[in-house]
């Protein structure tokens, strides 16, 4: 099935829902673009992290300025350290402005687009096409994110990864720019008892009903 040009998926939730996972699945289904979104902040704040002097909300909107397509590829961006100062350059308005139409502009791409992140469906694609929220419970989503870390050799324990996970969605969903939260017309999809192929399952026919009706 073509879709037509600009055909938009949102895709959001909290840390490790999986939502990952079903962007990447459904966009190699349609043959659509993906774009995870947290690796934009997630980016910004390696920049900040590898120049030293700590946190500051200049230094990140001017980084989040300059971001370059390739700053996006780097190898490191998935450590605990830098999630947690993604969330917190994330929390800046100034880097979100920064950072908004490069977003914007992927999703109008031809051929159909699958965005993941916090704010897809709420703030960078409010009209999107289809809109999902993606959630676990935090013990599954902590299980799921240890057993990564472990995976990549990363030397931590389940507590201290649940207590990471429970600080950063605080953060995510208490700023006052963009705040986690489902858009109103999103479909939900807690994947607390599903198996990856169920809530790939889901998210496809969501995105086919769409399609076609
Ligand atoms: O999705 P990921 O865990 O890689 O995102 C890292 C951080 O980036 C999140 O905790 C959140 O603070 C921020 N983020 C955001 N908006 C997005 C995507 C990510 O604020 N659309």
């Amino acid at each position: 099935m073509s879709a037509r040009a600009g055909f938009t998926v949102a895709i959001d939730g909290p840390a490790a829902a999986g939502k990952g996972t079903v962007s990447r699945a459904v966009a190699g289904h349609f043959g659509f673009a993906h774009l995870d979104t947290g690796l934009l902040y997630r980016a910004v704040a390696r920049r900040m992290l590898d120049a030293g002097g700590g946190y500051d909300a200049g230094r990140a909107e001017a980084i989040a300025a300059a971001l370059e397509p390739a700053d996006l590829d780097r190898g490191d961006l998935r450590t605990a350290e830098v999630a947690q100062a993604a969330s917190r350059v994330a929390a800046v308005p100034q880097v979100r402005a920064a950072l908004l139409e490069f977003q914007r502009a992927f999703a109008a791409r031809a051929g159909g687009a699958v965005l993941d992140g916090r704010d897809i469906g709420t703030v960078i694609c409010p009209e999107a096409d289809v809109k999902l929220f993606v959630t676990a419970s935090d013990a599954v989503r902590a299980g799921r994110r240890f057993r990564e870390l472990t995976e990549k050799g990363f030397d931590t324990d389940f507590d201290t990864v649940l207590a990471d996970l429970r600080a950063r969605d605080a953060r995510d969903a208490d700023r006052i720019d963009a705040p986690l939260k489902p858009a109103g017309d999103a479909l939900l999809l807690d994947t607390s008892e599903m198996s990856i192929e169920q809530a790939v399952a889901a998210a496809i026919a969501a995105v086919e009903a769409r399609l076609t009706g």
